[in-house]
């Protein structure tokens, strides 16, 4: 029987409950394919900063380098709001990218027909969104040069820099061209450069790659115009690459276009083992009480077996299931209507596992 190692990390919140949901959905999911998963559970976040004073200590980076995948809760909470700015709970996040070589980011968002009166956005208006983000993760403002606020009154400044090298907005592009090949060859590459030198060089080697890759067709918005057409048009995207800070923002956006931000799964992949987490935050207000969506962990773990794992039949299936259990009207709370079934984190788990394959 072939083994996969994945690193569990559940941080905080809500992650405790939405990655032992994913988790019990692989074990099933690959007990049909005969696979075995072994599971390493590591600490990061606030839960490595209550147990050790850091948030993501060296153990947990070894673990996950050795590992085929990471998949990941999520971290943060109002806990350590005021904890000092170098060990912040999100720093897990940001050093995880770092320490694994994680410089693409794939976000896709997708509309489920039994979801589409969610959305936000007139439902003729979601009808055809399916589209993905590919969003620069390991460069840019995130990772740039910054310092602290010093100084007083008026003249009290902090800075952060944002300095983007060729070499590695011509990996993103690499991914996006690749990613819109096995899609409908659209690009739309986002950046500021009407004002932003970073964004010009980042424009610059679009340009380059879309001429180098004819078969693929690259338009250039800047991320202004891009938030105002991914509320007004949001069909017309299919594949959209940009830099760390402006895919932040627009993933978020795109997300809850979708009906449901609690859906929403993504990939971080590069050099090293890829990471896979929803979208989602921790959501502290409802942690504990088993009633968080699992959903967007359950589909990151799908991710997790297509591109990381080898088994696209189980990703599939894993999938598929969803689909199935929203078609059949299962409804965590963050999704429920009148005249739906209403399940907690266990129940939408069950769910899932009797419509697998
Ligand atoms: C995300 C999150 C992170 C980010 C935070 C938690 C550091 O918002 O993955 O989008 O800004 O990248
Ligand atoms: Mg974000």
């Amino acid at each position: 029987m072939s083994e996969k190692q994945i690193v569990l990390i559940a941080g905080d919140g809500i992650g405790e409950e939405i990655t032992n949901s994913a988790r019990t959905v692989v074990d099933a999911a690959f007990a049909k394919a005969g696979v075995n998963a072994k599971w390493i559970e590591k600490k990061a976040g606030g839960a490595a900063i209550d147990a050790f004073g850091e948030p993501l200590p060296q153990d947990t980076i070894d673990a996950c380098q050795e590992a085929d995948a990471v998949l990941l809760g999520a971290v943060g909470g109002p806990k350590w709001d005021d904890v000092d700015p170098s060990i912040r709970p999100e720093k897990a996040i940001l050093g995880l990218r770092k320490a694994l070589g994680l410089f693409c980011n794939l976000r896709p968002v997708k509309i489920y027909p039994a979801l589409r009166e969610f959305s936000p956005l007139k439902p003729e208006l979601v009808e055809d969104v399916d589209f993905v983000i590919v969003r620069e993760l390991t460069g840019g403002i995130y990772f740039g040069e910054r310092e602290e606020a010093q100084g007083e009154g008026p003249n009290e400044f902090a800075w952060d820099k944002e300095t983007y090298a060729r070499y590695e907005v011509e990996r993103i592009m690499d991914v996006a061209v690749e990613t819109a090949r096995k899609r409908s060859g659209k690009v739309v590459s986002v950046d500021k450069a009407n004002v932003l030198a970073s964004s010009r060089l980042w424009r610059k080697i679009a340009k380059e790659k879309a001429e180098a890759n004819p078969d693929i067709s690259m338009d250039y918005y800047y991320v202004d115009n891009t938030a105002m057409q991914l509320v007004t048009n949001p069909g017309q995207f299919d594949v959209l690459v940009t830099t760390n800070l402006f895919g932040d923002i627009l993933s978020d956006e795109g997300a809850v276009i979708s009906g449901s931000l609690g859906l929403l799964p993504s990939a971080s992949i590069g050099t090293g083992t890829s990471l896979y987490e929803p979208i989602h935050g921790s959501a502290p207000d409802i942690a504990g009480q088993g009633i968080a969506n699992p959903l967007g962990t359950i589909l990151s773990a799908a991710m997790m077996c297509r591109y990381s794992l080898d088994l696209p039949a189980v990703a599939d299936s894993i999938e598929q299931a969803v689909t199935a259990v929203l078609d059949a009207g299962y409804r965590t709370g963050d999704m429920y209507r009148e005249g739906f079934t209403k399940v907690n984190t266990q129940g939408m788990t069950d769910a899932v596992i009797a419509h697998l394959g």
